[in-house]
């Protein structure tokens, strides 16, 4: 039994008060149809179909092509969204789950179950229910004195005793494949002047055809995205469902509710994560890692047994036992080699430290190459951009610079190097020599212990 998920996407989201489609608003650094579109792809094995229609090219782009499109060029109602994916799906699919783009919360397993329970009992439909006393607005399900489903009520057209209906309608459903595409042909204008998919709970009820219900677990689930205070409802309840998943699988988090993991990150064993943490995009870090408090990590490769404090590292790689912080930045293309030391007040960009270099201490390193086991000593700073252009700054392995060396790129030092404090260093410096002054000048050459 093939089922494809077409997910409803073609709104502005008015009250939203933003140019930008309501399904594009992000939680934790994702689109909120990102969310339902990962959950549709593992309900059903395949790549779900998003109906787009306001800023349709936005969403394209947000979404890559990792789901299908069909555009819905005028939003006459949630009946005739679902019916310009006809052409896509008719052929392909015995069952078609419809969600909405704007609830993020929804997970693969509650949607795993409409699903199955669609495909035992082959009625025209089953959809999923919860039952809350707060209406948010939502469609009432009227049943009759048998408790037999009879159709759903908009909230703008309930009696005053349908408004007192506590069973909602989230708006999730999975249809028969072969009795939905006709169906839809009979949905009738609304007064609203709108085709409404929730009609067809009614046209089945005529066509005597069963309806299934799956009862929501977690009402959360169903919360839906329409203001910005649902927005911060739903990022609040994605923190939590992502960060007690963490803390199971063997992460202590200090304080969960300073702690914000983007879905892309990885962590090991072990790891411990104080507060005021923000680990981003396609982080990946490896066990007994301490991060925090007050860093943020964007997508970085960090190993096992780091300590990063107070730090900000964004697309670098840091091996293991590398300690960083407090007050550290590491940006793009920063590499730091095993047990590398990185202290307070430094910046790497663009360059590998070796395994057992030390950066104590107000330093920046930009576009160089360090060899293992050097000391960079406080202050020191690779000059290396001259107005023009970046160029490389290339240090060997056991070298020792002075506190406030200057290294104007382009410059080489040799293996076991030395700079004496306050040297700026114009010229290559060859292996085992000492230089030292305004321009660095030879001052003598250093025996096998310096
Ligand atoms: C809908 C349901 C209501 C349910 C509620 C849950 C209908 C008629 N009503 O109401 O029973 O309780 O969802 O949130 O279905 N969309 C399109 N094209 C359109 C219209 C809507 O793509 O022409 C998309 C929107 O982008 C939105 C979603 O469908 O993401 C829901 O549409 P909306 O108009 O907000 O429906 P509700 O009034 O919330
Ligand atoms: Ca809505």
């Amino acid at each position: 039994m093939k089922t494809r998920a077409l997910i409803l996407a073609a709104g502005k989201g008015v009250r939203m008060r933003s140019d930008m489609p309501k399904v594009l608003h992000s939680i934790l650094g994702r689109p909120l149809v990102w969310y339902v579109a990962d959950a549709a792809r593992q309900a059903t094995g395949m790549q779900p179909v998003v109906v787009v229609g306001y800023g349709a090219d936005q969403v394209r782009q947000a979404l890559g092509d990792a789901v299908d499109y069909t555009i819905q060029r005028q939003q006459l109602g949630t009946g005739h969204a679902v019916l310009q994916a006809e052409e896509l799906l008719r052929s392909q699919a015995d069952q078609v789950l419809v969600v909405l783009g704007d609830m993020p919360l929804l997970t693969a397993e509650s949607l795993q179950k409409i699903v199955d329970q669609q495909s035992r009992h082959q009625g025209a439909l089953t959809m999923l229910t919860i039952v809350q006393s707060e209406a948010r607005g939502f469609g009432r399900i009227v049943r009759d004195a048998a408790g037999h489903i009879q159709s759903i009520v908009e909230e703008v057209q309930a009696s005053p005793e349908q408004l007192k209906i506590t069973e909602l309608n989230p708006s999730v459903y999975c249809f028969n494949g072969a009795w939905l595409w006709d169906a839809l042909r009979r949905v009738p204008l609304s007064p609203k002047g709108e085709y409404y998919l929730t009609d067809l709970v009614g046209i089945a009820v005529k066509d005597g055809l069963s309806i299934q219900t799956v009862a929501a677990e977690d009402m959360n689930e169903a919360i839906g995205v329409n203001t910005r205070i649902h927005l911060a409802e739903a990022t609040a309840l994605m923190r939590q469902r992502i960060n007690n998943a963490w803390m199971l699988a063997g992460v202590t988090m200090v304080d969960p509710q300073t702690t914000y993991i983007e879905p892309g990150v990885r962590l090991g064993q072990n790891c411990v994560i104080w507060p005021n943490t923000y680990l981003q995009g396609d982080t990946i870090v490896g066990e007994q890692t301490t991060l925090g408090p007050n860093t943020i990590v964007r997508s970085a490769r960090i190993g096992s047994r780091c300590e990063i404090i107070a730090a900000l590292v964004e697309q670098a790689v840091v091996e293991d036992e590398v300690s960083v912080g407090p007050f550290a930045r590491l940006r793009k293309g920063a590499h730091l080699g095993r047990g590398v030391h990185m202290g307070n007040f430094g910046e790497v960009k663009n360059s590998y430290l070796g395994p057992g270099t030390k950066m104590g201490h107000f330093s920046y390193i930009g576009d160089a190459e360090v060899g293992e086991n050097t000391n960079i000593g406080a202050g020191t700073i690779t000059c290396n951009f001259d107005g023009k252009q970046k160029n490389k700054t290339e240090i060997g392995k056991d070298v020792f610079l002075g506190s406030d060396t200057l290294l104007v790129a382009p410059v080489r030092l040799g293996e076991g190097a030395q700079t004496g404090a306050g040297s700026v260093v114009t010229h290559d410096v060859p292996a085992r020599t000492l230089v030292v002054g305004v321009p660095a000048r030879e001052w003598r050459k250093l025996g096998e212990n310096g």
